[in-house]
C-alpha cells in the first residue's frame, strides 16, 4: 500500500517534489536546448514552436516517462529526446485545443495562447510542426534498437485516429448533446487525455520490458483522474494558478464529470480514482513511492 506521502526528507530519502523537480529541472534543460538549436524559416515558425513550448506546463507527461525508467532501473537521462518529444505532442494538442474553432480558450499557461500571439493560421501550423518534430525524433530514437520503435509506435497510436484525436473529435461532437451521458463521457476521457497520460507510462515499461499490463491499468486510471480534476479545477480553480480561463466547459456545454455526476459526486470519484491507482501500485516489487505521491499530486493539484 502507499506510504503517507513525506513531506522533507526523511532516511536520506528524497521527497516527492525534490524527485519531480530532478527530472522536471532535467527535462527543462534538454528542451531548452533543443528550442536554441531549432532554426526553421520563416522564423515566425520556430517563434511560436519556442513559444508554446517553452510557456511552462507541469510536464507531467515527460516526467512520467522518465520517473518510469528510472522506476525499473535504466538510464533515464539518456532518453531525454523521447521525453522531448512526447511533450511536443501533448504542447501541439493545446495549440489546437484552443483554437477559435475547438475550445476558442485566449490563454494557456498563463499567458496568451497560440493563436493569440501569433494568429490562427500561424498557431495550426506550429502545432503541425511540432507534430511532425516529434515524430522525427521518435524515427531518429528508433535507430536505438526495436524496443524504441515498439515505443515510438505506442506513442503514435496513443496520439492518432483511436486516441487523443478520437477524444477530441468526441468532446466536439457531445458538447451540448442532450443524450450523452456517463458512457460517453468515459470514451472521452479515456481518449483525449488517458492516453497520452499512459503512454509515456507504457513507453518506459516497453522499454524495460517489464510491468506493460500494469502500467497501463495504472496509466489509465491516472488519466481518468487526471481528466475528472481538470474538470473540477475548470469548475471552481483559481484562475491564476490553473493559468487558464475557468468557467468554460459550462460556457460551452462540455460534457464533463461535473455535468455527469456533479462537483460533489466528481470529487468522490476522484477519491476512488486515486485509490484505484493505489492498489495498482503494489503490485510493483519495485519501490513505487515516487508514482504513490504523484496519485496524491494529482488528486490534490491546484493547477
Ligand atoms: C492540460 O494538460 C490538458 C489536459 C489534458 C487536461 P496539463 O494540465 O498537463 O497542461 P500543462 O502541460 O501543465 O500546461
Ligand atoms: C483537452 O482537454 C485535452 C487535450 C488538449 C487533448 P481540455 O479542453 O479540458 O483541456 P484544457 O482545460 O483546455 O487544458
Ligand atoms: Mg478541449
Ligand atoms: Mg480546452
Ligand atoms: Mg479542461
Amino acid at each position: 500500500m502507499c506510504a503517507k506521502p513525506q513531506n522533507g526528507q526523511k532516511n536520506n530519502m528524497k521527497s516527492f517534489e525534490e524527485q519531480y523537480n530532478e527530472y522536471a529541472q532535467a527535462f527543462e534543460s534538454a528542451l531548452k536546448e533543443y528550442c536554441a538549436k531549432m532554426n526553421y524559416r520563416p522564423n515566425v515558425l520556430t517563434e511560436s514552436m519556442r513559444y508554446s513550448l517553452l510557456l511552462g506546463g507541469k510536464r507531467v507527461r515527460p516526467v512520467l516517462f522518465l520517473s518510469a525508467l528510472d522506476l525499473f532501473g535504466l538510464n533515464w537521462k539518456n532518453e531525454l529526446d523521447i521525453a522531448i518529444a512526447i511533450e511536443m505532442i501533448h504542447t501541439y494538442s493545446l495549440i489546437h485545443d484552443d483554437l477559435p474553432a475547438m475550445d476558442n480558450d485566449d490563454f494557456r499557461r498563463g499567458k496568451p495562447s497560440s493563436h493569440k500571439a501569433f494568429g490562427e493560421a500561424n498557431a495550426i501550423l506550429a502545432g503541425d510542426a511540432l507534430l511532425n518534430t516529434a515524430y522525427s525524433i521518435l524515427f531518429a530514437a528508433s535507430a536505438r534498437g526495436e524496443k524504441y520503435l515498439r515505443a515510438a509506435r505506442y506513442l503514435c497510436d496513443a496520439a492518432g485516429a483511436d486516441g487523443m484525436i478520437a477524444g477530441q473529435s468526441a468532446d466536439l461532437l457531445y458538447s451540448g448533446a442532450q443524450d450523452a451521458g456517463a458512457a460517453e463521457l468515459e470514451f472521452i476521457y479515456e481518449r483525449k487525455t488517458g492516453k497520452l497520460i499512459s503512454a509515456p507510462l507504457v513507453m518506459a515499461s516497453v522499454l524495460a520490458d517489464k510491468y506493460y499490463f500494469e502500467m497501463e491499468r495504472f496509466g489509465d486510471a491516472l488519466g481518468l483522474l487526471f481528466q475528472m480534476t481538470d474538470d473540477i479545477l475548470d469548475e471552481k480553480g483559481d484562475g491564476a494558478a490553473v493559468g487558464k480561463t475557468l468557467g468554460k466547459d459550462k460556457a460551452e456545454n462540455k460534457l464533463t464529470s461535473v455535468k455527469v455526476y456533479g462537483l460533489h459526486a466528481s470529487e468522490l470519484q476522484c477519491d476512488l480514482l486515486a485509490e484505484k491507482c493505489y492498489g495498482i501500485l503494489e503490485g510493483f516489487s519495485e519501490n513505487a513511492a515516487f508514482f504513490c505521491g504523484f496519485v496524491d499530486f494529482v488528486r490534490k493539484r491546484n493547477k
